[in-house]
């Protein structure tokens, strides 16, 4: 749907050059939902606007739906701005207009008769379920009422591509969890294509199917949200992955602990916990837990578990093998006698 080949990005400020993007290859699949994720100044929104044609590479290129940007015509261009939605951080909504003026806005943009107004008006309402709210101002909306409309405006023209830059920074965690619903609803009942730039973890584990993770304008790695959270790659990554699932433990209490001390993950289909159990019956050790977490991505389990295990070096070192072949992965993080 979307193809990214070798594409630069610099910017000049105050006479000196800006890599905004660096040699970024990339390939984003019809229908599915696909995170950016990196820090401040990374290059996402950048990224992001080079797909509506906002901005323009300084080299390579862009194709959408197996056409390049670059040898568009305005007018072509300005079509394939209307195939491709938009939300944002702040909603971008007309204050002085209610929620059925601003759709409405957006569908004269699109070209939509008038006389068409109403039913599509009634049908945008109800598929970001704002029935109700026809006619309140923007002021008298809650945040996540806001970027429902912000939502039902970009869907107006039925685009097949939805932008979201940030489209859930200024909600609360509970709202953010809604509107990360509707988004996902929106995907499977409609087909669109998601790409969805964030800077939190949490929202690529709530609904991405794959993620992009960039550093300085550098995609340092691409991968599903599952295999990002079970074997992140580059030390960007891991430090994500590592917030989201907090299991650092601390220093006090590892100088505080003799033995071996491993941390362990588990996928799905085998839990930390009866592994281990397993392994203390068959190998005489003693284990303890000292940290642990089970996380949930897209509804398949992925734990992480911090354990001394105490014992002989001969019970110890053989439980440690068969621990490494059962489980999906095993770090010693301190060896103490
Ligand atoms: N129009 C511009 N002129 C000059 N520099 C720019 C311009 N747009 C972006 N940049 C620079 O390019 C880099 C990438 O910016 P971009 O907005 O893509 O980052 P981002 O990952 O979206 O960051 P954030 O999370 O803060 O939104 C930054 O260093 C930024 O200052
Ligand atoms: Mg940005």
């Amino acid at each position: 749907m979307i193809e990214f080949k070798h594409i630069t990005k610099r910017f000049v400020r105050d006479r000196t050059p800006i890599f905004a993007l660096r040699d970024v290859d990339l390939t984003i699949q019809k229908g599915e939902i696909f995170g950016i994720i990196g820090e401040s100044g990374a290059g996402k929104s950048t990224l992001l606007r080079l797909i509506n044609g906002l901005e323009h590479p300084t080299q390579g290129t862009v194709k959408v739906d197996g056409v390049s940007l670059g040898g568009m015509s305005k007018a072509d261009l300005r079509q394939l701005r209307l195939r491709t939605g938009m939300i944002f951080q702040h909603f971008q909504l007309i204050q002085s207009r209610n929620v059925a003026d601003n759709i409405a806005f957006a569908l004269k943009a699109a070209g939509v008769k008038r006389a068409d107004f109403p039913e599509r008006i009634r049908e945008l309402v109800s598929l970001v379920g704002l029935e109700g709210f026809e006619t309140n101002f923007p002021s008298q909306l809650s945040g996540g009422q806001k970027q429902r409309v912000g939502i039902a405006r970009a869907l107006a023209n039925n685009p097949t591509v939805l932008l979201c830059d940030e489209a859930t920074s200024a909600l609360d965690p509970v709202t953010t969890l809604q509107i990360l619903e509707l988004l996902k609803d929106l995907n499977e009942r409609l087909g669109l294509t998601i790409v969805l730039i964030t800077h939190e973890i949490d929202v690529v584990k709530q609904i991405c199917h794959r993620v992009a993770v960039m550093s300085q304008g550098e995609v340092v790695e691409v991968a599903s949200t599952y295999d990002l959270f079970s074997q992140a790659k580059h030390p960007v990554t891991q430090h994500y992955v590592d917030t989201a699932l907090q299991i650092e433990l601390p220093e006090r209490i590892l100088q505080a602990t003799p033995g071996k001390i491993i941390r362990l993950q588990f996928t799905g289909e085998k839990t930390g916990e009866s592994t281990l159990s397993e392994a203390i019956r068959r190998y005489d050790i003693s284990v303890s837990i000292l940290h642990g977490k089970v996380d949930y991505i897209q509804d398949v389990a992925f734990g992480v578990l911090i354990v001394s295990l105490t014992g002989s070096s001969d019970q110890i070192a053989p439980a440690l093998d068969w621990l490494a072949t059962e489980l999906h992965a095993l770090e010693v993080i301190q060896d103490v006698a």
